[in-house]
């Protein structure tokens, strides 16, 4: 059992809310706008197998994992890190995961915001009628407009920021807690309307077929960083959201079982706006590897000539607002914890420091899409090089040193005490943590650079 002072940043008022705040930050963009697009990029069905398995043999024991550390540390991940290292008589410098997580959710946020921000000019473009009767060239010409225009975008950018902020302002339980409880039905009722909408479609068994019949011949290497990395983004793991989220978590709950929800609602929720997008794809002859656009190029078609389609156009819009706003919270939380453990400053001074600059960086993504789109490293522009540093190298590097902490380095007795699965469990537990999930994302780092 695990009798301790509760997190100086407050605690979940239950279980159950933490199983909706950790459920916010998995469900988000990466499930609605990322997962169809990469799966787009990547060919469809071999790359949603490979992503699943990742869910499965690496996720879902990482975030394990990663609630039982924070559960254990009870502090900002960096704090975390070091007390648990301590705890566990090995190097300090374990510590150094958790800073490289707080970077990661700050590069993250920068561009996850700018991206909420093209959902929240969607909101206005529906509710004014912008959707009505459209075809794939305007819709098209829509998003390209958006994308033309820095200002527009810098505009909601800020708007975005500036009320996550808001909300971190708040702590833990304010007014998220709440939010979360209805808006997460909300998006699946609105999400399974779209798939009924899809199966009317006509292109719905070619939907079907691109999401689900693998064709390994279309992934190489790079293709399955790019979904094990999505593994990662879609569960928040690997950069100490989840850990942060888990050091407010009362005692006595059971991780195990609350992963399995969480994985489970974010797969399904994944899978579902798949299921959706696809077959509009195909019944209106676009690319499916449009790239960060699709749900914006597609979507409106379909709001825009199904009966209640402005209600669900603006309804659908508003949802994935708060679904991004629910997981770039628990971007920005391990930082902003930090810096109240640390440099002894207010929440409130923290949230303008972090948020800030922050929004910095989000300005200079806005021009990668424009202004800056020509300027290049490794050919990739600003948003692509942040997502796939982030994505692909640090979340499931971050992972794999979380593995190799609770597994290899924590005494196991400390493991099982705060688990307190039924003996088979947590020796699946340990088989994954130990073996399964260091060695695959190793693997997976090494086929990227050419060396296996
Ligand atoms: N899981 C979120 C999503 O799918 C993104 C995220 C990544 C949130 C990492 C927190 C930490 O949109």
């Amino acid at each position: 059992m695990t009798d301790k002072t509760p997190s100086i940043h407050g605690e979940w008022s239950s279980r159950f809310a933490f199983i909706l705040a950790a459920t916010g930050s998995a469900v988000g963009l990466g499930n609605i706008w990322k997962f169809p697009y990469i799966t787009g990029q990547n060919g469809g069905g071999a790359f949603v197998m490979v992503y699943l398995i990742c869910v499965a043999a690496i996720g879902i024991p990482i975030m394990i994992a990663e609630i039982m550390l924070g559960r254990r540390g009870r502090q900002s991940p960096i704090n975390t890190m070091q007390t648990l290292a301590a705890e566990a008589r090995v190097d300090p410098r374990w510590g150094y995961l958790g800073w490289m997580g707080m970077i990661a959710g700050f590069l993250i946020l920068a561009y996850y915001s700018v991206i909420a921000g093209w959902a929240m000019a969607y909101i206005f473009k529906a509710f004014f009628g912008g959707f009505f009767g459209t075809d794939g060239g305007e819709v098209k010409e829509m998003f390209d407009n958006l994308m033309a225009s820095p200002i527009q975008q810098i505009f909601w950018h800020t708007v975005f920021m500036f009320i996550t902020m808001q909300v971190v302002m708040r702590g833990v339980k304010g007014g998220l807690e709440k939010a979360v409880r209805f808006l997460m039905p909300a998006l699946f009722v609105i999400l399974i309307i779209l798939v009924a909408y899809a199966m009317a479609s006509g292109s719905y068994p070619q939907g079907i077929h691109f999401l689900f019949s693998p064709d390994f011949s279309k992934i190489n290497a790079d293709a399955v960083l790019t979904a094990m990395g999505h593994a990662f983004f879609t569960l928040s793991l690997g950069m100490g959201a989840i850990m942060v989220y888990g050091s407010y978590l009362p005692g006595h709950v059971s991780i195990a079982k609350t992963t399995f929800f969480i994985a489970g609602a974010d797969t399904a929720v994944a899978l579902l706006a798949g299921i959706a997008i696809f077959p509009l794809v195909f019944a209106n002859q676009l690319e499916v590897a449009t790239g960060p656009g699709l749900i914006f190029q597609t979507l409106p078609l379909a709001f825009g000539h199904m009966s209640g389609g402005w209600l669900f156009g603006v309804l659908f819009f508003v949802l994935l607002f708060f679904a991004a706003l629910t997981s770039s919270i628990s971007l920005i939380e391990p930082a902003v914890a930090w810096l109240v453990e640390n440099k002894n400053i207010a929440r409130q001074k923290a949230c303008v420091w972090a948020g800030t600059a922050c929004w910095g960086l989000g300005v200079a993504v806005v021009f990668s899409f424009n202004i800056w789109s020509g300027f290049k490293i490794f050919d990739k522009n600003l948003f692509e090089l942040l997502d796939y540093l982030t994505a692909n190298l640090m979340l499931p590097l971050g992972g794999l040193c979380i593995a190799v902490f609770a597994g290899w380095m924590m005494k196991q007795v400390h493991a099982e005490q705060e688990l307190e699965l039924p003996a088979q469990g947590f020796q699946a537990w340990q088989f994954l943590i130990k073996y399964v999930a260091p060695a695959a994302v190793f693997i997976v780092f090494l086929h990227v650079l050419g060396v296996l």
